[in-house]
């Protein structure tokens, strides 16, 4: 199936924090984003996850730099001329992004906001847009939404907020939705219901997703396909079940190990270290300074990212893989399977 998203080789450089030069944030990202699926990018804080969502609609600044492609609809975005990227950005793709308060105008309604993005994009009169308005707020959930689209931002919740965000991205009928952290900022019980609106409005609208998330949680409850990021490099991919099941990279299982629920009867075990800063990477394995696994061989070259035991749905970036039964025993009930 041709992906609706395919990100090939993407690097993504900044200028060096000490001394002359680039240093790169993602380096050599591939991914793809099949129709109709969700599709994590997970990884802690650092990793590069938002500079590569950035890349993809070309919204970092320089003196960023960014090489490779984002193909979508058999364009590469990196090379579209704005014009026609613009007629993309918010209307075949649209982002929602962890802080509302940020992305939402202070001074408008939230009404106001969404029925400007519909007129843009779809070049609907007035009233028009204001209807699409109202009626995405219902589309989201936010109860009595002619009222609530008189509002202004502060006037509302954190959750009624994202929620807003998420209608305000809608609106146009995106063909895919890239949302970074879209629930980190919220409370455990909102963001639960934040994570069944996108369910439930990807299966009703047929988009395709890119969460982008540090929570194996979210993860498990949201998406078809994992890539696990690490400084900067993709280090696992497989369908949620499998990461789960059988994570074959060290750091994803540390991952894994360091969630509670997952862990269950376990010893609950945080990844020692940091990850390291673009441009601070040990030699070899960009892990292999927190790993528990490390071999001589790991510091003398990287790993590539490769079939694991010859399984071409689940890679893995590693030269000591974690053997398959090393999760066997209880995991938590709702695991994705
Ligand atoms: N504009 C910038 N200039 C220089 N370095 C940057 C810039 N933006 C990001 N970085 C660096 O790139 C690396 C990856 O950052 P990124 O924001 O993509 O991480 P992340 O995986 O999204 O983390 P988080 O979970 O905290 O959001 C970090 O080391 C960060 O400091
Ligand atoms: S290559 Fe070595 S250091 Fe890197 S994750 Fe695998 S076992 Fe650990
Ligand atoms: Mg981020």
């Amino acid at each position: 199936m041709t992906a609706l998203l395919d990100i090939v080789d993407l690097a993504v450089s900044f200028p060096a924090s000490e001394g002359p030069g680039m240093v790169r944030a993602a380096d050599g990202v591939s991914l793809e984003v099949p129709p109709g699926t969700t599709v994590g990018l997970v990884g802690e804080s650092g990793s590069g996850k938002t500079v590569t969502a950035l890349s993809i609609l070309r919204l970092l600044e320089p003196p960023a730099q960014v090489r490779g492609a984002v193909r979508f609809g058999g364009k590469n975005l990196l090379e579209l001329p704005e014009r026609e990227l613009r007629a993309i950005r918010g209307n075949r793709i649209a982002m929602v992004f962890q802080d509302p308060m940020t992305s939402l105008n202070p001074v408008l309604t939230v009404g106001e906001q969404i029925a400007e993005v519909v007129r843009l994009h779809e070049k609907r009169p007035r009233r028009a847009a204001w209807a699409r308005a109202v009626e995405m707020l219902e589309t989201v959930g936010i109860s009595s939404p002619a009222q609530r689209a008189r509002a202004y931002p502060h006037e509302l919740s954190g959750g009624m907020r994202q929620r807003v965000m998420i209608g305000m991205a809608l609106a146009c009928k995106p063909d895919l939705l890239i949302a970074d952290e879209p629930t980190t900022a919220l409370d455990v019980t909102v963001q639960a219901q934040i994570l069944e609106l996108l369910r439930r409005l990807r299966a009703d609208m047929g988009m395709s997703v890119l969460l982008i998330t540090h929570d194996l949680g979210v993860v498990a409850e949201t998406c078809d396909l994992v890539n696990v990021m690490y400084a900067g490099r993709i280090v696992e991919r497989a369908p949620v079940a499998r990461i789960f099941a059988t994570p074959r990279h060290p750091y994803t299982l540390g991952l894994l190990s360091s969630m509670p629920d997952f862990a269950g009867p376990r010893r609950l075990r945080a990844i020692p270290g940091a990850v390291p800063v673009p441009g601070k990477h040990p030699p070899g394995c960009r892990f292999a300074d927190r790993c528990e696994r490390v071999l001589d061989r790991c510091r003398a070259a990287e790993p590539a990212l490769e079939p694991a035991d010859g399984d071409r749905a689940h890679l893995a970036r590693c030269c000591n893989l974690v053997p398959k039964e090393a999760l066997s025993g209880p995991v938590r009930a709702g695991a994705p399977s």
